[in-house]
């Protein structure tokens, strides 16, 4: 447990996002990408094809600007995935634009903000630069970072005023059980904070169904959601929030100096996706499924040298390689193979690796085997 307290600065103080710098080249020029969070991308043509939509369809999307709040089509499609009211939706570019107006609308200079640790970056650094003081609920590698609910019960208190938390979680693939979700929710009923839900990889789970959205149990719940992911469209940019009706002028305020609306392109294509979910979603979950069991298939052959916490959801996971104290080194002799992954120093663990499992399986598969030759034979001094 920590509290960190922020001196009050401006936004543009934010910490660089360590993961975007380190992927902002690399990721353009690597031939085998075994980084990424999400699963493998869909072309506008393979999205016509399984959706039904025509050129005529296309043709027919005019230039205007959208709803502050994104098109009820769209709002309605998310509100019928997730089961929360159209009324509480808000679509954005990504659930990254979702974080920064959701945290931007909530948290004022000394609010006492949970957070988890690691963290995908974007919840702590936008509560951090906004002045809250962060609190830690540490996911333990002792624990293969597997969430232990006293952990959180010991760092909230009264003055709480928010519980930031990403589950399925980003970089370690840990989630809830079923068990500990109603636990969590339990704990939460009783506090008058509110609950900030990154669901960015709510649909990509393994060994149990995928958690519904705490705001159908709970009141002050804020929720975001993304196509990025699990439907393989991170260049559509679009994500949504789902927050109570009373905070959305709040961030309608924010987007207004921001970016105003999605495109009615953008958004078009986004309800044809949610309106046939399981047409997207479906193909890249069995492939998720198949790399994720040729993974720890990989971790098995190469015990004693590798240890891998099991990835229960998301295509991320964060194993550390016995002796390696620091992987930096050995991302960047990755590299010079061809190979992209992603430093743990990206997420506070430098002795880990984030290695992306949702894409091509040949990539997963030739990344796997470049990154065993490597740990077979030990550096020169060199290549450190
Ligand atoms: C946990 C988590 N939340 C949110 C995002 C933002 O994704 P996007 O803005 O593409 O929806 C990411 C991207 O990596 C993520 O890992």
């Amino acid at each position: 447990m920590s509290v960190r307290s922020a001196e009050p600065r401006t936004v543009g103080d934010i910490a660089p996002a360590l993961l975007e710098d380190w992927l902002r080249e690399r990721y353009f020029s690597a031939s085998i990408d075994i980084s990424s969070s999400g699963v493998q991308d869909y072309t506008l043509g393979d999205l016509r094809r399984r959706l039904g939509i025509s050129t005529a369809d296309l043709d027919a999307v005019a230039f205007r600007d959208s709803p502050s709040l994104g098109c009820e089509p769209l709002r309605e499609a998310v509100a019928a995935r997730t089961g929360r009211p159209a009324g509480e939706v808000m679509v954005t570019h990504g659930s990254s634009e979702a974080l920064f107006l959701a945290l931007a609308a909530l948290i004022r200079p000394g609010d006492e903000i949970v957070v988890l640790r690691p963290v995908y970056q974007s919840l702590s650094s936008i509560a951090e630069v906004l002045g809250a003081r962060l609190r830690t609920w540490t996911l333990h590698p002792a624990d293969d970072f597997r969430p232990d609910l006293d952990r959180l019960r010991a760092v909230l208190t009264e003055r709480t005023r928010a519980v930031l938390v990403n589950f399925p979680h980003n970089p370690t693939g840990v989630t809830l059980t079923p068990g500990q979700y109603a636990e969590f929710l339990e704990i939460l009923r009783g506090h008058p904070g509110h609950l900030v839900w990154d669901a960015a990889f709510s649909d990509l789970t393994y060994d149990q169904p995928p958690l519904p959205d705490p705001g159908l149990g709970l009141e002050r719940v804020i929720s975001v959601g993304t196509l990025s992911k699990a439907y393989g469209l991170p260049g559509l940019r679009v994500g949504w929030c789902l927050a109570p009706a009373a905070l959305l002028p709040a961030m309608t305020k924010i987007r207004d100096y921001l970016t105003i609306s999605t495109s009615p392109l953008a958004e078009m294509l986004a309800t044809a996706v949610l309106r046939q979910p399981e047409s997207v979603l479906g193909p890249r979950l069995r492939q998720a499924r198949e790399n994720r069991e040729a993974l720890l298939a990989w971790a098995r052959e190469n015990t004693g040298r590798v240890s891998l916490p099991r990835p229960a959801g998301g295509v991320s996971a964060f194993p550390a390689f016995s002796g390696v104290d620091d992987v930096t080194g050995l991302c960047h002799r990755l590299e010079e193979r061809g190979v992209l992954v992603v430093p743990g120093a990206c997420f506070g663990h430098p002795d880990r690796m984030r290695i992306g499992f949702g894409g091509f399986p040949q990539s997963l598969r030739t990344g796997l085997d470049v990154l065993t030759g490597l740990l077979k034979r030990p550096p020169t001094p060199f290549e450190v």
